[in-house]
């Protein structure tokens, strides 16, 4: 391949409850737009119905917008990557949909992405201030969805070396936040009320996990009894002390993630962590990541803000590095729900 040539892909994302088109060039960013679907708050998760039919709704508008910021014509598109799992079944039937009919429409390759493979590789998209990670290099993909722990030794070469057995890290967040009467996502509200609170105000038990595994729902039971039982004695007891029971709650799960990520350095040797998914926008995970690397010598790579949550940036990459090795996917490839880290 020519390489002054401009390569152009377009990503689409739509595993869950946004939807959202990108536009790349050669590694670099020249859209991406993100359409988020408030109507889920309300009921304090995604409903996986709702979400199918905002996509549908969003979709047309956030391609067009995605196009248009990226200043080029449809034509210009040199491949369309798209979600193709995991996710919700319906939320990916249609950007796979939309993907499928816009390639053949243009006649251009089709490239299917494994959204976990887009938060990880989203590392490597091209962005000022930021150092992309060298091979091998080690991952926490914390998400609504996932928490392992990833050894990446090559680009599509990606080993789950720990992961959760319950809940994911973002369900824990969410769902203590949800006990607590904030809305959905709760992850981002208790960061915040956990910047003014007292961290050791109150302790939550950790759960006793073997190897690199995860465990999340034993922590949350715990919650909810402790909560249940100060409310009995006090009912003004989460009003009066939101911040601190919200600071104690992300210390305990930000201990978690590190007991386990100190242990994976110890046991492959490897002390380049990167942190990928909608958790990794967490700011005591962020600090205290980014403070690994003068306590214990570890070289740490942490995401851009915008590239933590979902977002169809991370697909493009995703695409643009499987178009420079001409793996393109034939028009019957299917969405799918289940997706392993290394499947694609
Ligand atoms: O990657 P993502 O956007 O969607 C999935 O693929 O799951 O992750 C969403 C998750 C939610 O659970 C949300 O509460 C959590 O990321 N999250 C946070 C923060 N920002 C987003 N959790 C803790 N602290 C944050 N600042
Ligand atoms: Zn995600």
């Amino acid at each position: 391949m020519n390489k002054n040539k401009l390569i152009y892909i377009l990503g689409i994302e739509s595993s869950c409850d946004d939807t959202s088109a990108s536009v790349i060039c050669n590694g670099k960013i020249l859209s991406n737009v993100i359409a988020s679907q408030e109507i889920h708050a309300k009921y304090g998760g995604v409903v996986p119905e709702l979400a199918s039919r905002a996509h549908q709704q969003n979709i047309v508008p956030v391609v067009q917008q995605a196009i248009q910021q990226a200043n080029i014509d449809k034509k210009d598109l040199n491949a369309i990557a798209f979600t193709r799992g995991p996710g919700l079944m319906g939320s990916l039937l249609v950007g796979s949909s939309f993907a499928k009919s816009l390639s053949l429409a243009l006649n251009i390759p089709l490239i299917p992405v494994n959204h976990m493979q887009g938060h990880i590789l989203a590392h490597f998209i091209d962005t000022k201030n930021h150092q992309k990670p060298t091979f091998p290099f080690l991952c926490l993909t914390i998400s609504g969805g996932h928490t392992q722990i990833v050894k990446i030794s090559d680009y599509f070469s990606m080993e789950v070396l720990g992961e959760t057995l319950d809940d994911a890290v973002g369900e824990a967040f969410d769902k203590s936040a949800k006990i607590l009467g904030l809305p959905y996502p709760g992850g981002p509200l208790i960061d915040k009320h956990a910047k003014l609170g007292n961290p050791n105000a109150f302790k939550f038990t950790k759960p006793k996990v073997a190897n690199l595994n995860f465990s999340f729902s034993g922590l949350k039971t715990g919650i909810l009894y402790f909560i249940q039982k100060k409310v009995k004695e006090n009912p003004n007891f989460i009003k009066e002390n939101l911040n601190d029971i919200c600071a104690s709650i992300q210390k305990t799960i930000v201990e978690i993630l590190f007991d386990k990520l100190k242990l994976a350095v110890k046991q492959t040797g490897i002390n380049q962590i990167a942190i990928a998914g909608g958790v990794s926008a967490n700011s005591e995970i962020r600090n205290d990541l980014k403070a690994t690397e003068e306590k214990f010598g570890w070289t740490t790579y942490i995401p851009k803000f915008e590239f933590t949550t979902d977002n169809a940036a991370m697909i493009a990459i995703v695409g643009y590095l499987k178009f420079l090795d001409n793996n393109y996917a034939e028009i019957k490839t299917i969405a799918t729900a289940r997706l392993k880290v290394n499947e694609n």
